[in-house]
């Protein structure tokens, strides 16, 4: 009795100190934890392994894990898996000294269990709020399995489709890469840190991956400060501003200095002006492999430039907790420094209630409920029906009539769900991933006959399946084909130097075409690809990219007309390889391609300037008009807001939805700017028939531009404003003028 109470005593006592502790601010727990801190344990929190489970790349020798983290000298691992292991390394972590718990981080890049579009697809919604529903979604499936960290969203961008990574990105566009890396953070984070469906966002590569010279993954980045600022920063600032937990730096060298050893980008750009909060954490071994750069002459002068730089965490580099014990006793390293790193992850650890509960993500129960839950999979059905692109439509075949009741259906990828899973997904089912096949037959459902033949295989060099596949075809009233690349054909290490559809895919196509029969194309890719054949003579082309979970039923919907595609491109397509790198947004140049007359203009002797499709393009079943165009005044001042009205209307017999884009071009300023730049856009549904009356405002903040001194801000003078539904189609447009 006497010791039940002493125990309930005692029990209540420490639940009091927990609830007290809880009540101080984080900053002052962090400090109070830091003052207990050996410099080995400091460090330790900058230090973080990978599991056995999955490398990307070189794994550091390292004596023995588990030990190192009884010992307090290691803050984080990534590639730990599930509610089960994730628990059992914490309790490593609760025998070391302090007890200061784990962080487990991997990469969660297009949904959990549940797969989602890869993030390039996804962009092409040009849905913020389907997008920020799939981070949501992603972020309750990999907390429920123990995790507290994504390393997402990837917020690079990229002008070059050869580049493999393309596919983790939003695409070209600074402006539609800032508002869905704005999407992302918020998806993933959800409402607050700490909350059980919420894992810390890490925005990554900071910076200017993207930039990789000709396309090779890791390559140098030499670009201006200019084109850093305005095209490859602003998503990353949008980061910052949606409240981004963390910060990956990158494998590249910005103009000869290594990202990672950056301090221009680190600690001037983003703690300094941007007064980030959160922490760096480096990229897989990237402090070590600044010695490889030719930057450091070993190990650890990496880590002393590393740390200098300003970056936080030692993503399985071994150079951290190896080096900086040293050089802090060499005095080249300022313990400050240190201390200033670890307050920022311990804060993170703080904000996530880990102190509180080490063990609070890592719940197998919560884990078998929340992973593949039906919503889950309605919502990225949802979010594939949106990333399908209609490139081509022919005598509107598409939507296929249902009368027809003999559909062949070819390509290496019809029968393919393993594909669907795309580039970064890696916690799926097989049986959670639905091939265009089964998506028709489920479609179908018998009321017309599915005939199938496979043709050749991605990569093949024969033609021997093509006998069969052009039988195949000839039984049928249409022809839906699949092609494209393997899953694994883009994503990191990836590149590709000729980016056309692999193999004899598109002979297959001219083969199958040569029947007479109506071919409707889907091409299935992680990045941009060029098939010059297939664009010309296809009757319809679907650019599917990778579709995750509910590919094949995304695609049939789409098909049958159950979705009208309102996809738009976030990224241009070359027509040749050589127009890479290949963007909307390019200035003029003193020689113009105007009219016909090519003879010393700005242009190939041997291809047309133009891409073959251009950012912001995609079809629709119906048809919309754009028409009475009207700005609130004609002249602006600095500090005024400016109203653009004009009249949409849906001139066709489907409902559908069309991406309204807003693009301006200052026509004369200190830097010549950009012929085009998307400033705005809506994405607006309506029925057949039916007009909206659309608003758009501008302001100082869509009409300034980094001026010939690098300063933010505008200049008087004649803007053209232009609204249409691709970056290639101006339906409206407009001048006005700013005024001071
Ligand atoms: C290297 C990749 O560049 C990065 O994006 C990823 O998060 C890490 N590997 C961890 O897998």
């Amino acid at each position: 009795m006497v010791l039940k109470s002493s125990l309930t005593i005692t029990f209540s006592l420490v639940a009091f100190l927990g609830f007290a502790q809880k009540l101080k601010p984080v900053d002052q727990r962090v400090d109070e934890l830091l003052a207990k801190m050996t410099l080995v344990e400091k460090i330790g929190q900058l230090n973080q392994y990978t599991s056995d489970r999955l490398a990307t790349g070189p794994i550091a020798p390292n004596s023995n894990k588990f030990n190192d983290i009884k010992q307090g000298r290691l803050g984080s691992m990534l590639n730990v898996e599930g509610a089960k292991e994730t628990r059992m390394v914490q309790e490593y972590a609760m025998q070391s000294r302090l007890k200061i718990p784990l962080l487990f981080g991997r990469d969660v890049i297009h949904g959990y269990r549940v797969t989602f579009p890869v993030p390039l697809a996804e962009a092409s919604s040009w849905d913020l709020n389907a997008i920020e529903l799939s981070a949501r979604i992603a972020a309750t499936e990999a907390a429920a399995a123990g995790l507290h960290w994504t390393f997402a969203p990837m917020v690079d961008i990229s002008r070059d489709p050869r580049w493999g990574r393309v596919v983790e990105g939003a695409g070209e566009d600074p402006y539609l890469g800032s508002l869905i890396a704005k999407a992302r953070v918020k998806g993933f984070q959800g409402k607050q840190l700490g909350d059980l469906d919420a894992v810390m966002a890490c925005a990554k590569h900071f910076a200017a991956y993207g930039a990789a010279i000709a396309g090779r993954d890791y390559n140098s980045v030499d670009i201006s400060e200019r084109a850093l600022w305005e095209i490859y920063l602003p998503p990353f600032k949008a980061a910052v501003d949606a409240g981004a937990a963390t910060f990956m730096n990158s494998f590249n060298d910005l103009n000869g200095i290594p990202a990672t050893g950056n301090k221009y980008l680190q600690r001037d750009i983003l703690k300094g002006k941007w007064q980030y909060s959160g922490f760096v954490v480096s990229d897989w071994a990237s402090i070590a492999e600044m010695v490889a750069h030719g930057y450091a002459k070993d190990k650890s002068q990496a880590a002393e430039r590393a740390i200098l730089a300003g970056s936080d965490m030692d993503m399985e580099g071994n150079a951290y907790i190896s080096s900086l014990s040293n050089l802090v006793k060499l005095g080249k390293v300022p313990e400050s420094l240190i201390d200033d790193a670890v307050r920022r992850i311990l804060r993170k650890k703080f904000e996530l209630g880990l102190f509180e509960d080490p063990f609070r993500f890592s719940d197998e129960k919560r884990e078998k409920k929340v992973l593949g839950a039906q919503e889950h999979h309605k919502a990225a059905l949802e979010a594939a029906e949106k990333s399908i692109v209609l490139l081509k439509n022919e005598n509107q075949l598409l939507p296929l009539d249902r009368t027809m009741k003999k559909i062949a259906v070819i390509g290496p990828l019809a029968k393919s769900g393993y594909d669907m899973r795309g580039a970064w997904s890696v916690y799926w089912k097989d049986d959670h991933l639905v091939s265009l096949y089964e998506g028709l037959q489920a479609k179908l459902n018998g009321k017309a006959q599915l005939l199938y033949a496979k043709g050749c295989g991605i990569e093949d060099t024969s033609t021997a399946g093509f006998t069969e596949a052009v039988e195949t075809a000839r039984k049928a009233d249409v022809v839906i084909m699949a092609v494209g690349e393997k899953w694994d054909m883009s994503g990191e290490a990836k590149s590709r130097s000729d980016i056309r559809i692999p193999g004899v895919q598109e002979e297959l196509i001219e083969a199958v075409k040569a029947t007479g029969k109506k071919v409707v194309v889907l091409v299935m890719a992680g990045r941009p690809l060029i098939f010059n054949y297939t664009a010309a003579n296809a009757d319809a082309i679907l650019y599917t990219w990778f579709l995750g979970s509910e590919a094949g039923n995304a695609m049939a919907n789409v098909l049958y007309g159950d979705y009208n595609p309102s996809g738009k491109l976030p990224i241009t397509f070359p027509r040749a390889q050589g127009q890479i790198p290949i963007y909307y947004n390019y200035r003029n140049t003193g020689r113009p391609l105007t009219g016909k007359d090519m003879s010393y203009k700005s242009a190939y002797i041997d291809v047309s300037n133009k891409p073959a499709y251009a950012f912001g393009y995609g079809l629709s079943y119906t048809s919309f008009s754009m028409s009475n165009l009207q700005l609130s005044k004609k002249d602006l001042k600095t500090d005024g807001t400016l109203k653009v009205t004009f009249t949409i209307t849906n001139t066709g017999k489907y409902s559908g939805e069309e991406v309204v884009q807003l693009y301006l071009h200052d026509l004369v300023a200190s830097v010549a700017r950009p012929v085009k730049e998307l400033k705005d856009f809506q994405k607006v549904k309506l029925a057949p028939n039916e007009s909206k009356t659309l608003t758009f405002e501008i302001d100082k903040e869509k009409l300034s531009f980094y001026n010939e001194a690098m300063h933010w801000g505008t200049e008087p003078g004649e803007f053209k404003l232009m609204i249409g539904n691709s970056s290639d189609n101006i339906l409206l447009e407009t001048n006005f003028v700013l005024n001071n």
